[in-house]
């Protein structure tokens, strides 16, 4: 007697391994999302997301620089800006001369379509209270006031030559609103990658702490307009709506706590598909690495490489640069 299927056949060898590979990780997938700080040469370190940093905007083009020689060449844009700046109608999110709009232009002009270029469409690095649109009374957001802020920063970010808004506020209707501006104003090839699926996430803290919103908040959820984490066909709702209303791209957010959902949306729809690995998963490996208790190299590629067995077409991930050091090796 002998088992007339041997699955380890196809195990006996790196080679052989290889040679029945069914995903890989390359540096196309990565996407790295970037602080941008105001003033100049300055970086600061983020507590909770140890090995990032925030980069004046002239570090920052030296930062791209960097990855650029190390083949990553997308990049996901959030501007920190100080207390000041901050409003409740969060005026400053569409000034043309703001820090992301600044960011936006500087790094084109150098680099070009050599690289591609994501902003980020939400109003919390702008507002007083941290929340990602106006508020109420009742510290409610309100959606059709938001989606009017909303339209102007997209518009603003096109104008600065960005090459993709990414509308990360998960208000009804701002895919819709924000194609029409810009196709309204000329932009017709500023392409639109929707937060489509975006869940009220406990992974988001070391973001907050990094954009410096985290105290705005003062332990406020986003649950009225984020996803609740018990559902999945919401997902799926969410994203044809945002399709509908003439997304190019969908994002699923988190990353590893939600490729049930990426797997589904890519099932579903068939159209790009990107994954956001966040803050608290960036944190909560980078905690067991320096404890020593995960090997750091073997399960950044294997983390990142889940994201491609669910379908995803693209990772934003904070490991971009080590995993781009990882696969050159
Ligand atoms: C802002 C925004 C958030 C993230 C990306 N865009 C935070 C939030 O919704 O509170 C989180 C990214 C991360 O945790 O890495 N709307």
């Amino acid at each position: 007697m002998f088992p007339y299927h041997r699955p380890r056949r196809l195990r006996r060898s790196a080679a052989i391994r290889d040679l029945v590979a069914e995903n890989a990780l390359s540096t196309h997938d990565l996407i790295f999302p970037m602080f941008v700080l105001e003033g100049e040469n300055r970086t600061e370190d983020i507590t909770s997301m140890p090995g990032i940093k925030r980069y004046s905007i002239d570090r920052l083009e030296d930062e791209v620089n960097e990855c650029i020689l190390l083949g990553i060449t997308r990049f996901a844009l959030f501007p920190v800006v100080s207390e000041s700046k901050k409003s409740l109608m969060a005026e400053e999110a569409y000034n043309p001369e703001g820090l992301a709009q600044t960011a936006i232009s500087r790094l084109k002009s150098r680099f070009g379509d050599s690289i591609v270029l994501i902003a980020d469409v939400a109003l919390d690095p702008f507002t007083t209270h941290g929340q990602d649109g106006v508020i109420d009374a009742a510290g409610y957001v309100i959606n059709d006031t938001t989606m009017e802020v909303l339209v102007k920063q997209a518009l603003s970010q096109a104008q600065a030559g960005v090459d993709i808004v990414a509308p990360s506020d998960m208000m009804d209707g701002r895919v819709g609103a924000i194609r029409e501006e810009l196709e309204a104003n000329g932009f017709s090839n500023t392409c639109i990658m929707a937060y489509s699926a975006k869940y009220a996430s406990n992974y988001y803290g070391p973001f907050r702490d990094a954009v410096g919103s985290a105290g705005n908040l003062k332990g406020a959820d986003k649950k009225t307009y984020q996803m609740n984490s018990a559902n999945s066909d919401e997902a799926i709702h969410e994203i044809g709506l945002d399709i509908e209303e003439g997304a190019d791209m969908v994002m699923v957010k988190p990353g590893m706590p939600y490729l049930d959902i990426v797997l589904r949306c890519k099932e579903e729809f068939r159209v790009p598909t990107f994954a956001y690995q966040v803050s608290g998963e960036y944190a909560m490996h980078k905690a067991a690495f320096a404890n020593g208790w995960l090997s750091e190299d073997k399960v950044i590629l294997e983390s990142l490489l889940s994201f491609k067995r669910a379908g995803a077409d693209g990772i934003l991930t904070y490991f971009a640069k080590d995993a781009a050091k990882l696969l050159k090796c």
